[in-house]
């Protein structure tokens, strides 16, 4: 059989990445396919300081590889929309399997795309759109096909985890550890998608569509970021047991399906609250299986390169056998379920609350009265001496783990709480979420 020419579009750290471990590996890869696989065609605009691609073509036109008659699976590795959708449109167009690490293309426009690549009958992978190294999109889609998925959560920001890990552990100041994490290299483009949860949004979007059968529906997720999260909150929630971890959840319940991003409070114990520094986690819930974790380096060029070559491997054998194709969403075209998306008020959660309290009489008695009034039931309450500024101010924290709840009544409370005279500041709330 003709050798499966490759042709890359992007030559940055995950196209040069890839590059290397097509060159390195190409012995076991080819092994592994039964046919030789080629990088024949790269486009970029110019070959970074250091980069070695030998005689290999380069295109500065991206679209010259997706023209190439010559190429048969076409690396989508430069990110961002504006090119790279009407790019893979046009690969598809023209008969050519894509493989893409792009996750805001495929949470924002990916109904679209498979189903281009369904009418031309061509694959497109994404498998490195998705906690980087770690094989989850296989492992959801394939290695959990027979259970029904109950919920999933997972840290799948690493520099949104990195800055956590390093707040927590050195007392390191949020701006201070961003510039560490953009220097080195892990944080998106526009930092705001990692700390704001854009990046992680996206990411939940795709494992809960091949989790659950539903469409992509970035739209509806519900995204918080973790810039709000002080020192103190770190800390606090340590005292009471717990770990803020900025989670991706999708869970299945009877009112729809939940997909949320937001920082959350987890059991110290627990296996997600270990994973630290840049490291991504994903624990899935399947009725038959129980709970599993997969745990791995969520971004990086090789790591990430490990996940695009996978891809590769898979469209490569497909060329070679067409009928063991798996379908893109996981469950068959046209068997997509339209299964509602939960409003937020509508998900139940055990909740912490920092109160910025004044150090007057009966302003406790007032916040305990309105959680009553409103049967929120309280856990733990931990009421804080003031210190340094909060002393000359006369601002006391308060700090309450109460029992899971409807959100709406929490924000029903919440806002209550807020219009009291002895309470100084908007609400601290940070969603519990147990991983059992
Ligand atoms: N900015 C992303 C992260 C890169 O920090 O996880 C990998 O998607």
């Amino acid at each position: 059989m003709k050798p499966i020419n490759i042709g890359i579009c992007g030559l940055g750290t995950v196209g040069y990445g890839s590059f290397l471990v097509l060159k390195n590996n190409w012995q076991e890869i080819s092994r592994r396919v039964g046919t030789e696989v080629v990088v024949s065609h790269i486009g970029t605009r110019r070959l970074r300081p250091g980069q070695d691609v030998g005689n290999v073509k380069i295109s500065s036109d991206v679209f010259a590889v997706v023209n190439d008659p010559a190429v048969d699976i076409v690396l989508e590795l430069m990110g961002g929309i504006d090119v790279a959708k009407p790019l893979v449109l046009q690969a598809i167009a023209n008969g050519k399997h894509v493989v893409t690490a792009n996750k805001s293309m495929i949470a924002v426009h990916g109904n679209e795309i498979f189903a281009a690549a369904s009418a031309k009958n061509v694959m497109v992978a994404y498998e490195a759109s998705v906690a980087g190294g770690i094989p989850i999109i296989k492992a959801i889609r394939e290695g959990l096909a027979g259970n029904s998925i109950q919920w999933l959560a997972g840290i799948i920001n690493g520099t949104g985890n990195f800055i956590l890990t390093e707040m927590r552990e050195k007392s390191r100041a949020f701006a201070d550890v961003l510039k560490e994490a953009q220097a080195l290299g892990y944080a998106e483009a526009d930092p705001t998608f990692d700390v704001e949860g854009i990046d992680a949004a996206h990411k939940l979007t795709i494992l809960a569509a091949i989790a659950f059968g539903i469409p992509l529906q970035f739209e509806k997720t519900y995204t918080e970021g973790i810039s709000h999260i002080t020192q103190e909150d770190i800390h606090y929630a340590d005292e009471l047991g717990y770990r803020i971890k900025h989670l991706g959840i999708s869970r299945k319940t009877s009112n729809g399906i939940e997909l949320r991003v937001h920082p959350t409070l987890i059991d110290e114990n627990s296996l997600l609250a270990n994973v630290n520094g840049v490291m991504n986690a994903v624990m899935v819930n399947g009725d038959a299986v129980g709970s599993t974790l997969y745990y791995g380096a969520g971004a990086g060029a090789a790591p990430t390169a490990s996940a695009v070559v996978a891809d590769i491997i898979d469209v490569a054998r497909m060329i070679s056998s067409p009928q063991s194709s798996v379908p893109a969403l996981a469950f068959q075209d046209g068997s997509l379920s339209d299964i509602r998306i939960t409003e937020m008020p509508e998900i139940k959660s055990a909740y912490y609350l920092r109160i910025t309290a004044l150090d007057k009489v009966g302003v406790l008695a007032h916040i305990t009265q309105i959680l009553g009034d409103c049967a929120i039931n309280i856990e733990a309450i931990i009421q804080k001496e003031p210190r340094g500024a909060d002393a000359a101010s006369q601002r006391v924290p308060v700090i309450i783990l109460t029992r899971e709840i409807l959100e709406a009544t929490m924000n029903t409370a919440i806002a209550q709480i807020e219009k009291l005279d002895g309470v100084a500041e908007k609400v601290m709330r940070i969603r519990i979420f147990k991983l059992e």
